[in-house]
């Protein structure tokens, strides 16, 4: 990855702070966009000691002209880009019934309208330019629905849909589609998820404080992306879930089903 041009989005914190970490460590040009420009710029500074170039920009990817910015700013100065990491997002913690409309279309408008935006801008460059890869961070529950989390689950379906029908239309234009599905990691992703009104959680769930720790998981990310794989799963016990729904899906209904509080 010596010097080939990544672009992360979400890296504030969490796994995208944790990926970009690893491919500092490679050498690579580093392209970094979230809306919290303290947190980029710190992150930043800790990474120049690595690799010696870092770009930061403050990108909403709910926002049509951030994402048409960073994405222009990015060619403008390298030219290229070799990987892009969709991997901004938000969660959820609301009952269906109790959540409001507007709060889903929020979670649309980050987790599937802004990542499939800028994945669309960079296309044509990585085309043009012979080829590329293209991850994005989906979630097990991209692969099974899960109370407390409709909005979320279904957006991460989307993409599911999104990213296999592109795979499929570029399979001849040297560009590699990865689609990661993380369990439960260790961040601040229950902390940040929006709940029936569109307010923070704002709690730590047991569910994420016994997860995987964030390190592992960005460093079999990275691996995943490195072999190229269309799909991976890493989780620890929820990957059960995943191949209970595919299998044996009455038993996945019973179970989510006893799930009464997040
Ligand atoms: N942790 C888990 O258990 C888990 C499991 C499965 C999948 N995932 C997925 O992993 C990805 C990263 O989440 P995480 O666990 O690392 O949670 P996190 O610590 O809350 O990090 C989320 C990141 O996304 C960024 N983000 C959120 N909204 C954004 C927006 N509108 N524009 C730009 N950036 C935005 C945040 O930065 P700013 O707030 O600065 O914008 C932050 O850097 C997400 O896609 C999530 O769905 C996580």
């Amino acid at each position: 990855m010596k010097d080939k041009v990544v672009l992360i989005t979400g890296v504030s914190s969490g796994i995208g702070k944790a990926i970009a970490q690893l491919y500092a460590d490679k050498g690579a040009h580093l392209v970094l966009a979230s809306r919290n420009l303290d947190a980029l710029e710190k992150l930043a500074s800790a990474l120049k000691e690595k690799t010696s170039e870092v770009l930061i920009v403050q990108t909403d990817i709910a926002n049509s002209d951030d994402c048409k910015k960073l994405v222009s700013e990015t060619i403008s100065i390298y030219g290229r880009i070799d990987l892009l990491i969709n991997n901004a997002g938000i969660s959820q913690r609301s009952l269906t019934m109790d959540t409001n409309i507007d709060v889903y279309k929020t979670i649309m408008d980050i987790n599937y309208f802004g990542t499939i935006e800028i994945t669309k801008l960079v296309l044509n460059s990585m085309i043009s330019n012979g080829g590329g890869q293209i991850a994005v961070i989906s979630s097990v529950v991209g692969k099974f629905g899960f109370p407390f989390r409709s909005g979320y689950s279904a957006s991460k379906h989307a993409l599911h849909g999104f990213f296999d029908s592109l795979r499929a239309e570029v399979s001849d234009k040297h560009i590699d589609i990865t689609i990661i599905c993380p369990g439960r990691i260790q961040t601040n992703i229950s902390v940040n998820a929006v709940t029936k009104d569109g307010s923070k959680h704002n709690k730590m769930d047991k569910g994420t404080a016994e997860g995987m720790a964030v390190e592992k998981c960005a460093s079999l990310i990275v691996k995943a992306i490195t072999a190229k794989k269309k799909e991976v799963i890493i989780a620890g016990n929820e990957k059960k879930l995943v191949w209970l729904r595919k299998f044996i899906p009455g038993i996945y209904y019973k179970l989510v089903a006893r799930v009464k509080s997040v």
